[in-house]
Protein backbone atom coordinates (compact mmCIF):
# COMPACT_ATOMS: atom_id res chain seq x y z
CA UNK A 1 0.00 0.00 0.00
CA UNK A 2 1.11 3.52 -0.36
CA UNK A 3 0.66 4.62 3.08
CA UNK A 4 0.39 8.78 4.44
CA UNK A 5 2.16 8.56 8.16
CA UNK A 6 1.66 12.07 9.41
CA UNK A 7 3.85 13.27 12.47
CA UNK A 8 6.25 10.15 10.76
CA UNK A 9 9.29 12.11 12.03
CA UNK A 10 8.13 12.00 16.00
CA UNK A 11 9.02 8.94 18.49
CA UNK A 12 5.87 7.07 17.02
CA UNK A 13 6.46 7.93 13.82
CA UNK A 14 10.11 6.71 13.33
CA UNK A 15 9.73 3.24 14.83
CA UNK A 16 6.39 3.12 12.43
CA UNK A 17 8.08 3.96 9.18
CA UNK A 18 10.57 1.23 10.14
CA UNK A 19 8.14 -1.36 9.99
CA UNK A 20 5.76 0.24 7.57
CA UNK A 21 8.80 -0.24 5.13
CA UNK A 22 9.85 -3.23 6.31
CA UNK A 23 6.17 -5.10 5.40
CA UNK A 24 6.51 -3.51 2.03
CA UNK A 25 4.14 -0.54 2.11
CA UNK A 26 5.87 2.62 0.70
CA UNK A 27 5.88 5.21 3.03
CA UNK A 28 5.22 8.85 2.56
CA UNK A 29 6.37 10.81 5.97
CA UNK A 30 4.94 13.55 6.83
CA UNK A 31 6.09 16.22 9.40
CA UNK A 32 7.63 19.77 9.66
CA UNK A 33 10.46 18.70 9.47
CA UNK A 34 9.87 15.81 6.85
CA UNK A 35 11.97 13.74 8.25
CA UNK A 36 12.22 9.85 6.85
CA UNK A 37 13.72 6.83 7.54
CA UNK A 38 15.90 4.52 4.54
CA UNK A 39 12.91 3.63 1.99
CA UNK A 40 10.70 6.31 2.87
CA UNK A 41 10.19 9.14 1.50
CA UNK A 42 10.01 12.29 3.25
CA UNK A 43 7.87 15.22 2.90
CA UNK A 44 8.06 18.58 4.74
CA UNK A 45 4.29 19.77 5.28
CA UNK A 46 2.61 21.72 8.21
CA UNK A 47 -0.41 20.08 8.76
CA UNK A 48 -2.17 23.35 9.75
CA UNK A 49 -1.63 25.18 6.79
CA UNK A 50 -0.43 22.66 3.70
CA UNK A 51 -2.17 21.59 0.94
CA UNK A 52 -4.01 18.37 2.02
CA UNK A 53 -5.96 17.12 -0.69
CA UNK A 54 -2.62 17.26 -2.96
CA UNK A 55 -0.82 15.04 -0.25
CA UNK A 56 -3.54 12.28 0.34
CA UNK A 57 -4.70 12.43 -3.75
CA UNK A 58 -2.62 9.76 -4.55
CA UNK A 59 -2.25 7.72 -1.41
CA UNK A 60 -4.31 4.33 -0.30
CA UNK A 61 -4.11 4.64 3.39
CA UNK A 62 -3.78 7.23 5.93
CA UNK A 63 -2.16 6.79 9.43
CA UNK A 64 -2.48 10.08 11.76
CA UNK A 65 0.62 10.56 14.14
CA UNK A 66 0.59 14.18 14.96
CA UNK A 67 -0.16 15.49 18.59
CA UNK A 68 1.57 17.08 21.26
CA UNK A 69 2.06 16.58 24.87
CA UNK A 70 3.21 20.21 25.82
CA UNK A 71 1.68 23.58 24.11
CA UNK A 72 3.56 26.57 23.06
CA UNK A 73 1.08 29.09 23.01
CA UNK A 74 3.44 31.94 21.71
CA UNK A 75 4.44 29.84 18.45
CA UNK A 76 0.65 29.07 17.72
CA UNK A 77 1.14 25.72 19.29
CA UNK A 78 -2.39 24.46 21.47
CA UNK A 79 -3.48 21.26 22.02
CA UNK A 80 -6.89 22.23 20.42
CA UNK A 81 -4.52 23.53 17.31
CA UNK A 82 -3.08 20.16 16.76
CA UNK A 83 -5.23 18.37 17.92
CA UNK A 84 -8.69 19.21 16.56
CA UNK A 85 -7.93 21.74 13.61
CA UNK A 86 -5.29 19.62 12.35
CA UNK A 87 -7.68 16.36 12.60
CA UNK A 88 -10.01 18.65 10.88
CA UNK A 89 -8.19 20.00 8.14
CA UNK A 90 -7.18 15.96 7.47
CA UNK A 91 -10.52 14.51 7.62
CA UNK A 92 -11.67 17.16 5.23
CA UNK A 93 -8.94 16.45 2.71
CA UNK A 94 -10.15 12.91 2.97
CA UNK A 95 -13.80 13.33 2.55
CA UNK A 96 -13.26 11.74 -1.48
CA UNK A 97 -11.07 8.68 -0.49
CA UNK A 98 -12.21 5.23 0.70
CA UNK A 99 -8.98 4.06 1.98
CA UNK A 100 -8.05 2.71 5.39
CA UNK A 101 -8.15 5.86 8.14
CA UNK A 102 -5.98 5.25 11.38
CA UNK A 103 -6.03 7.78 14.16
CA UNK A 104 -3.61 7.94 17.13
CA UNK A 105 -5.53 9.22 19.79
CA UNK A 106 -4.08 8.15 23.43
CA UNK A 107 -5.50 5.67 27.10
CA UNK A 108 -7.43 8.08 28.86
CA UNK A 109 -9.26 10.07 26.60
CA UNK A 110 -12.65 11.20 27.06
CA UNK A 111 -14.81 14.22 27.15
CA UNK A 112 -13.93 15.23 31.12
CA UNK A 113 -10.64 13.61 30.72
CA UNK A 114 -8.83 15.56 33.85
CA UNK A 115 -6.10 17.31 31.56
CA UNK A 116 -6.80 19.51 28.38
CA UNK A 117 -4.33 16.80 26.43
CA UNK A 118 -7.18 14.28 26.78
CA UNK A 119 -10.13 16.38 26.20
CA UNK A 120 -8.43 17.76 22.89
CA UNK A 121 -8.12 14.02 21.80
CA UNK A 122 -11.21 13.04 23.43
CA UNK A 123 -12.95 16.02 20.44
CA UNK A 124 -10.24 15.10 17.92
CA UNK A 125 -11.98 11.74 18.39
CA UNK A 126 -15.34 13.06 18.13
CA UNK A 127 -14.84 14.38 14.79
CA UNK A 128 -13.27 11.13 13.62
CA UNK A 129 -16.49 9.24 14.63
CA UNK A 130 -18.98 11.48 12.99
CA UNK A 131 -17.03 11.75 9.82
CA UNK A 132 -15.00 8.81 8.81
CA UNK A 133 -17.53 6.00 11.18
CA UNK A 134 -14.51 3.67 8.79
CA UNK A 135 -12.02 4.97 10.83
CA UNK A 136 -9.68 2.79 13.49
CA UNK A 137 -9.10 4.61 16.24
CA UNK A 138 -5.42 3.57 18.59
CA UNK A 139 -5.12 4.52 22.56
CA UNK A 140 -2.26 3.48 23.88
CA UNK A 141 -0.88 3.90 26.93
CA UNK A 142 2.21 5.06 27.66
CA UNK A 143 4.93 4.41 24.75
CA UNK A 144 8.48 2.94 25.98
CA UNK A 145 11.67 1.96 23.73
CA UNK A 146 14.43 3.50 22.26
CA UNK A 147 14.88 6.61 24.50
CA UNK A 148 11.09 7.40 25.20
CA UNK A 149 11.27 10.85 26.55
CA UNK A 150 9.32 10.22 29.43
CA UNK A 151 11.44 7.82 30.14
CA UNK A 152 14.24 9.85 29.90
CA UNK A 153 12.78 12.34 32.34
CA UNK A 154 12.42 9.42 34.89
CA UNK A 155 16.42 8.18 34.40
CA UNK A 156 17.37 11.78 35.44
CA UNK A 157 14.98 12.26 37.80
CA UNK A 158 16.13 8.43 39.51
CA UNK A 159 19.87 10.01 40.14
CA UNK A 160 18.66 12.24 42.96
CA UNK A 161 19.47 9.96 46.15
CA UNK A 162 16.32 10.70 47.32
CA UNK A 163 13.89 10.53 44.49
CA UNK A 164 10.91 13.46 44.20
CA UNK A 165 7.38 12.07 42.67
CA UNK A 166 4.51 13.97 42.23
CA UNK A 167 1.47 12.51 44.49
CA UNK A 168 1.51 9.59 46.63
CA UNK A 169 2.76 8.01 43.12
CA UNK A 170 -0.24 4.81 42.85
CA UNK A 171 -1.54 5.83 39.63
CA UNK A 172 -1.37 2.78 37.11
CA UNK A 173 -0.13 2.17 33.94
CA UNK A 174 0.29 -0.15 30.72
CA UNK A 175 3.11 0.84 29.29
CA UNK A 176 3.38 -0.67 25.92
CA UNK A 177 6.62 -1.19 23.45
CA UNK A 178 6.73 1.49 20.77
CA UNK A 179 7.85 -1.30 18.35
CA UNK A 180 4.72 -3.60 19.18
CA UNK A 181 2.73 -0.45 18.91
CA UNK A 182 3.78 0.10 15.76
CA UNK A 183 3.05 -3.19 14.27
CA UNK A 184 -0.35 -3.30 15.73
CA UNK A 185 -0.82 -0.33 13.14
CA UNK A 186 0.49 -1.54 10.82
CA UNK A 187 -1.58 -4.64 11.18
CA UNK A 188 -4.23 -2.83 11.39
CA UNK A 189 -3.96 -1.09 7.87
CA UNK A 190 -4.63 -3.82 5.57
CA UNK A 191 -7.41 -5.75 8.26
CA UNK A 192 -11.26 -5.65 7.88
CA UNK A 193 -11.84 -6.80 11.22
CA UNK A 194 -10.24 -3.16 12.43
CA UNK A 195 -12.28 -0.81 10.39
CA UNK A 196 -14.68 1.13 12.64
CA UNK A 197 -12.84 0.08 15.87
CA UNK A 198 -11.61 1.97 18.41
CA UNK A 199 -8.50 -0.35 20.06
CA UNK A 200 -6.95 0.29 23.83
CA UNK A 201 -3.33 -0.54 23.54
CA UNK A 202 -1.47 -1.78 26.85
CA UNK A 203 1.69 -3.47 27.14
CA UNK A 204 1.71 -6.65 29.23
CA UNK A 205 2.85 -5.06 32.95
CA UNK A 206 0.68 -2.80 34.94
CA UNK A 207 3.24 -0.46 36.52
CA UNK A 208 2.42 2.03 39.28
CA UNK A 209 4.53 5.66 38.88
CA UNK A 210 6.46 4.87 41.89
CA UNK A 211 7.22 1.20 39.69
CA UNK A 212 7.98 2.91 36.64
CA UNK A 213 10.64 5.44 38.91
CA UNK A 214 12.39 2.26 40.37
CA UNK A 215 12.50 0.74 36.58
CA UNK A 216 14.54 3.86 35.33
CA UNK A 217 16.85 3.14 38.38
CA UNK A 218 17.09 0.13 37.63
CA UNK A 219 17.81 1.10 33.49
CA UNK A 220 20.44 3.25 34.87
CA UNK A 221 22.43 0.77 37.31
CA UNK A 222 20.64 1.53 40.69
CA UNK A 223 19.63 -0.55 43.24
CA UNK A 224 15.79 -0.58 43.94
CA UNK A 225 13.74 0.42 45.45
CA UNK A 226 15.13 3.81 45.68
CA UNK A 227 14.36 6.45 48.28
CA UNK A 228 11.18 8.32 47.38
CA UNK A 229 9.60 11.63 48.36
CA UNK A 230 5.68 11.76 47.50
CA UNK A 231 5.13 15.14 46.86
CA UNK A 232 1.49 16.92 48.06
CA UNK A 233 -0.36 17.84 44.87
CA UNK A 234 -1.37 21.03 46.67
CA UNK A 235 1.94 22.78 46.90
CA UNK A 236 3.11 21.43 43.73
CA UNK A 237 0.57 22.87 41.74
CA UNK A 238 1.47 26.39 42.74
CA UNK A 239 4.87 26.08 41.71
CA UNK A 240 4.02 24.06 38.31
CA UNK A 241 1.99 26.98 37.12
CA UNK A 242 4.46 29.42 37.80
CA UNK A 243 7.74 27.42 36.41
CA UNK A 244 5.39 26.06 33.33
CA UNK A 245 5.69 28.82 31.45
CA UNK A 246 9.78 29.16 31.35
CA UNK A 247 11.28 27.21 28.45
CA UNK A 248 12.89 23.99 30.04
CA UNK A 249 10.63 23.45 33.15
CA UNK A 250 9.95 19.86 33.19
CA UNK A 251 6.60 19.45 34.14
CA UNK A 252 3.24 21.54 33.14
CA UNK A 253 -0.26 21.22 35.09
CA UNK A 254 -1.56 18.89 32.16
CA UNK A 255 1.38 16.60 32.79
CA UNK A 256 0.96 16.71 36.47
CA UNK A 257 -2.50 15.60 36.07
CA UNK A 258 -2.11 13.21 33.97
CA UNK A 259 0.36 11.40 36.34
CA UNK A 260 -2.33 11.23 38.67
CA UNK A 261 -4.90 9.58 36.62
CA UNK A 262 -4.96 5.85 35.99
CA UNK A 263 -3.65 5.02 32.43
CA UNK A 264 -4.72 0.69 31.91
CA UNK A 265 -6.93 -0.97 29.91
CA UNK A 266 -8.81 -4.52 29.87
CA UNK A 267 -8.50 -4.06 25.99
CA UNK A 268 -6.90 -7.34 24.38
CA UNK A 269 -7.91 -6.96 20.53
CA UNK A 270 -4.45 -5.87 19.52
CA UNK A 271 -3.04 -9.23 19.91
CA UNK A 272 -4.83 -9.88 16.88
CA UNK A 273 -1.73 -7.70 14.98
CA UNK A 274 1.15 -8.71 18.31
CA UNK A 275 0.23 -11.90 19.88
CA UNK A 276 4.20 -11.50 22.20
CA UNK A 277 3.74 -7.70 23.29
CA UNK A 278 6.99 -7.03 24.96
CA UNK A 279 7.02 -6.05 28.54
CA UNK A 280 8.90 -2.85 29.82
CA UNK A 281 12.89 -3.69 30.83
CA UNK A 282 16.10 -2.06 29.94
CA UNK A 283 15.34 -0.67 26.98
CA UNK A 284 12.93 2.44 27.74
N1 LIG B 1 4.68 8.81 23.15
C1 LIG B 1 3.72 8.32 23.94
O1 LIG B 1 3.97 7.78 25.05
C2 LIG B 1 2.28 8.39 23.50
C3 LIG B 1 1.29 7.78 24.30
C4 LIG B 1 -0.05 7.85 23.89
C5 LIG B 1 -0.38 8.50 22.70
N2 LIG B 1 0.61 9.09 21.96
C6 LIG B 1 0.21 9.79 20.72
O2 LIG B 1 0.96 9.26 19.63
C7 LIG B 1 1.19 10.29 18.65
C8 LIG B 1 2.67 10.36 18.33
O3 LIG B 1 3.37 10.70 19.53
P1 LIG B 1 4.95 10.87 19.56
O4 LIG B 1 5.38 10.55 20.96
O5 LIG B 1 5.59 10.16 18.42
O6 LIG B 1 5.09 12.46 19.33
P2 LIG B 1 6.37 13.27 18.85
O7 LIG B 1 7.63 12.49 19.04
O8 LIG B 1 6.28 14.61 19.51
O9 LIG B 1 6.14 13.43 17.29
C9 LIG B 1 5.22 14.35 16.77
C10 LIG B 1 5.42 14.44 15.27
O10 LIG B 1 4.50 15.39 14.74
C11 LIG B 1 5.18 16.30 13.88
N3 LIG B 1 4.43 17.56 13.91
C12 LIG B 1 4.22 18.40 14.96
N4 LIG B 1 3.48 19.45 14.58
C13 LIG B 1 3.21 19.28 13.26
C14 LIG B 1 2.49 20.02 12.29
N5 LIG B 1 1.89 21.18 12.61
N6 LIG B 1 2.40 19.55 11.02
C15 LIG B 1 3.03 18.39 10.68
N7 LIG B 1 3.73 17.63 11.55
C16 LIG B 1 3.82 18.08 12.82
C17 LIG B 1 6.58 16.37 14.48
O11 LIG B 1 7.60 16.70 13.57
P3 LIG B 1 8.04 18.23 13.23
O12 LIG B 1 8.38 18.87 14.53
O13 LIG B 1 9.19 18.08 12.27
O14 LIG B 1 6.85 18.80 12.58
C18 LIG B 1 6.79 14.89 14.85
O15 LIG B 1 7.18 14.18 13.68
C19 LIG B 1 0.61 11.56 19.23
O16 LIG B 1 -0.69 11.78 18.72
C20 LIG B 1 0.54 11.27 20.73
O17 LIG B 1 -0.46 12.03 21.36
C21 LIG B 1 1.92 9.06 22.31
Amino acid sequence: MRVLVTGAGGYVGTALQRVLVAAGHTVRALSRRGLAVPGSRGVAADLLTADLRALVADVDAVIHLVGIIREVPAAGITFRRLHVDATRRLLAALADHSGPYVHLSALGTGPRGGSRYFETKWEAEEWVRRERPSATIVRPSLVFGGGAEFFAALKRLAKNPVVPIPGDGSAPFDPVYREDLARALTGMLDDPEARGQTFEIGGPKRLTLDQLVDLAARSIGRPVPVPKLHLPLGALAGLVRLGERLPGFPLTRDQLAMLQIPNITEDRRWHRWVPDPTPPGVDL
